[in-house]
Order: C-alpha cells, then sequence, then structure tokens
C-alpha cells in the first residue's frame, strides 16, 4: 500500500475516534450541540468516510483498472492539504461561533482548501481511469 494510501486510512480511523467522543460529548452536554455538531458531522464525514474512501481508493481502483496511480505527487499532496484544511476548519468552527470575525474568515479559507483537496482526487482518479493514449 501506498504511503499516502495508508495515511489516509490511519487519519481516518483518528477521525472516526474523535467524532465518535464529540457525539456523546453532546449526548451528555446538550448546551455544545450548537458549536460542536457541524464538527462532529464532518470530522465523521469529511474526515472518518471520505478519508477511508481516498485510502481504499487509491490502493483499490487502479488495481482494478490495471493501472497505476495516475500521480503519487498529487496524492501526497493531497494527504497534507485534506489534513490540514480539516482540522484549520474544524477550530475555525469552534472559534467562529464564540469570536466570530477573523475565524469566519479562516473557515472559509480553509473550507476552500478541503474544497481543492476533494478535486485533487477526482482529478487523480479519474486520470488513473482513464486509458492512456501512449
Ligand atoms: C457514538 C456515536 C455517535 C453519537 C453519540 C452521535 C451523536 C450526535 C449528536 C448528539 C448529534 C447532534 C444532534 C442535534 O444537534 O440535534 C449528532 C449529529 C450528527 N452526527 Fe452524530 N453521533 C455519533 C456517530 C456519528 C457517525 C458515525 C456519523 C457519520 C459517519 C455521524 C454524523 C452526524 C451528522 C452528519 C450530524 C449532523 C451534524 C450537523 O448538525 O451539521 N454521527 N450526532
Ligand atoms: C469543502 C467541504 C465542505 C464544507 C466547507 C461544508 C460546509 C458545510 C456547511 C457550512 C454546512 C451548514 C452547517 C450549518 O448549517 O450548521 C454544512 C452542512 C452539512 N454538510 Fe457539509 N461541507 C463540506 C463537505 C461535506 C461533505 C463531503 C459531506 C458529506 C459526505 C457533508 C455533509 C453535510 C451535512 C450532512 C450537513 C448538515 C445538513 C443539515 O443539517 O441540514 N458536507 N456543510
Amino acid at each position: 500500500m501506498d504511503k499516502y494510501a495508508k495515511a489516509f486510512v490511519k487519519a481516518s480511523l483518528v477521525y472516526l475516534g474523535i467524532g465518535v467522543v464529540m457525539g456523546i460529548e453532546m449526548l451528555i452536554w446538550p448546551d455544545v450541540r450548537y458549536t460542536h455538531g457541524r464538527v462532529h458531522g464532518h470530522l465523521l464525514l469529511l474526515g472518518f468516510m471520505a478519508m477511508m474512501v481516498y485510502g481504499v481508493g487509491y490502493h483499490i481502483l487502479p488495481r482494478f483498472m490495471g493501472r497505476p496511480v495516475y500521480s503519487h505527487r498529487l496524492g501526497n499532496a493531497q494527504v497534507w492539504l485534506a489534513n490540514i484544511t480539516l482540522i484549520g476548519l474544524s477550530v475555525s468552527w469552534i472559534l467562529e461561533a464564540s469570536r466570530g470575525g477573523m475565524w469566519h474568515l479562516l473557515a472559509i479559507l480553509f473550507g476552500l482548501g478541503q474544497g481543492v483537496s476533494i478535486f485533487l482526487f477526482i482529478f487523480n482518479m479519474w486520470k488513473s481511469m482513464t486509458p492512456q493514449k501512449n
């Protein structure tokens, strides 16, 4: 398994752990639902679910197609971008609720970065499945 694919699977498991702890936290202290609900949801969907799909997808999909991953460099870049922006987005969303201002702007920037990381995956997977002309 490529290093970045394994890194995605490991990160995914870490977000599953953090996300579930936050879910239980919200059951115990319902007051934090307003600030933590969105972070819980996105750590689990963008963190656990999506990163598990990225990791397993990078490993399995090109093999099913009998071709290598189009770009390992893009795969490596995506691991960093996806993780840094998800953590940044989560922290910004929590602080935006109490401090607003700069944190709202940071949430937008990290959200855009997360979007870019998603498009890196779409592009890399698409190219991996398209027959090369040579
Ligand atoms: C022990 C496991 C879990 C507990 C105790 C839990 C608990 C909660 C609670 C208390 C809320 C807030 C509901 C509200 O505001 O009315 C919530 C929202 C949510 N949960 Fe979980 N959850 C768990 C696991 C998961 C998992 C595994 C996923 C996804 C893979 C997930 C996805 C979501 C989503 C998408 C929301 C809505 C977030 C939003 O308001 O934007 N949860 N959960
Ligand atoms: C760049 C990535 C993303 C950004 C910046 C983003 C942002 C947001 C925002 C701002 C909200 C509204 C939150 C609120 O009203 O409190 C939201 C809601 C939600 N998002 Fe995302 N999202 C992203 C990706 C995703 C993905 C990939 C999924 C699913 C796999 C997802 C699932 C949800 C769900 C389930 C809700 C709650 C909907 C509801 O309560 O009506 N998001 N998201």
